[in-house]
């Protein structure tokens, strides 16, 4: 593994052993016997073009942990705010920092930064993926159900967001069926299904069809970073609320994930929200140890071991 650019490109043995990695990582942070600093002398960067608080905050201090150094840079600190193209800052940045974290709009300039740059280049969410988010997630439900295969995990909201495209990579790759709800309009495309090409996921328009029997209920922001203006869109998504009538379909051992931020009130109700802030908030920690994962994985991709 060179970079994590998305979920898609990453095999089910590799999804497995960052996430057996990542629960070592968080068992010896929480026992205190991590010794290991794969980043000593390393110094990465964190270019972000969207507004963060778990993602910054966890690789900064998980960068820390590791042993190295990081700089975090908002595009407005940068020449790239001011139009430098990314492959020209990606070839600057590469002859001086050991990797670098980007979180942007375009899927693109993550894949371009990738390849100018010749560094491990981690992609932090673009409109099109969310690949840390989900190793995180995949994690929590390990903790919380014993595992994820077989399981039905339902995603309500935004069905072609980056998260839930992510989602959708995640289920081919994985042995869990995905049922997707969400408004006919924010469906992935046809195109879109095919190029999947996986028998894992389902799509609904229901939102009590998708959430039937399943184990784990996933939600996610309405308007994703970018679209806040977009009020034609979230009109569309009243029936997808998760709230305690929509989970009363749901399995009877079910657990509820957001990724966070949540809006209350909106894809999810303040009671539910507060009811399953638990296993939300344990999803939140878990970035940190499912990017120490990534992090060490990728310091030792030269070699067979983390
Ligand atoms: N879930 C997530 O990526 O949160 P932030 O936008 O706060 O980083
Ligand atoms: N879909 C959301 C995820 C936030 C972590 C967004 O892109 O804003």
């Amino acid at each position: 593994m060179n970079h994590l650019l998305s979920i898609e490109e990453l095999s089910k043995d590799l999804i497995w052993k960052l996430i057996d990695h990542a629960a070592t990582l968080k068992h010896e942070r929480n026992v205190g016997t991590h010794e290991h600093k794969p980043l000593q002398d390393q110094t990465w960067a964190m270019i972000f073009t969207k507004a963060s608080t778990r993602t910054r905050v966890s690789f900064e201090v998980g960068i820390r942990e590791l042993g190295g150094s990081v700089m975090f840079l908002s595009s407005n600190d940068i020449q790239l705010g001011r139009g430098e193209p990314i492959k020209d800052t990606a070839r600057v940045m590469g002859r001086m920092v050991h990797g670098a974290i980007i979180r942007t709009f375009a899927q693109q300039d993550v894949l371009d930064f990738a390849e100018y740059s010749d560094i491990p280049t981690i992609n932090a969410l673009t409109d099109d993926a969310h690949p840390c988010q989900i190793l995180a997630d995949l994690l929590t439900i390990r903790e919380r159900l014993g595992t994820w295969e077989n399981k039905k995990i339902a995603f309500v909201g935004d069905g072609f967001n980056n998260m839930s495209r992510s989602w959708m990579w995640a289920a081919k790759q994985l042995n869990f069926h995905l049922a997707i709800a969400a408004p006919s309009e924010c469906l992935p495309t046809a195109q879109y299904i095919d190029r999947l090409d996986s028998s894992n996921v389902s799509l609904h328009t229901d939102p009590i069809e998708a959430v039937k029997d399943a184990d784990v209920i996933n939600t996610d922001v309405w308007l994703s970073m970018g679209q806040e203006d977009q009020a034609e869109k979230e009109a569309q998504f009243d029936n997808y609320q998760v709230n305690s009538e929509l989970l009363k379909h749901a399995h009877p051992s079910h657990i509820v994930l957001h990724c966070l931020p949540a809006y209350r009130g909106k894809e999810i109700t303040e009671e539910v929200l507060e009811a399953y802030a638990d296993v939300i908030f344990q999803q939140a920690e878990n970035r940190l140890h499912a990017q120490k994962s990534i992090l060490s994985k990728l310091a030792s991709r030269h070699s067979d071991k983390f």
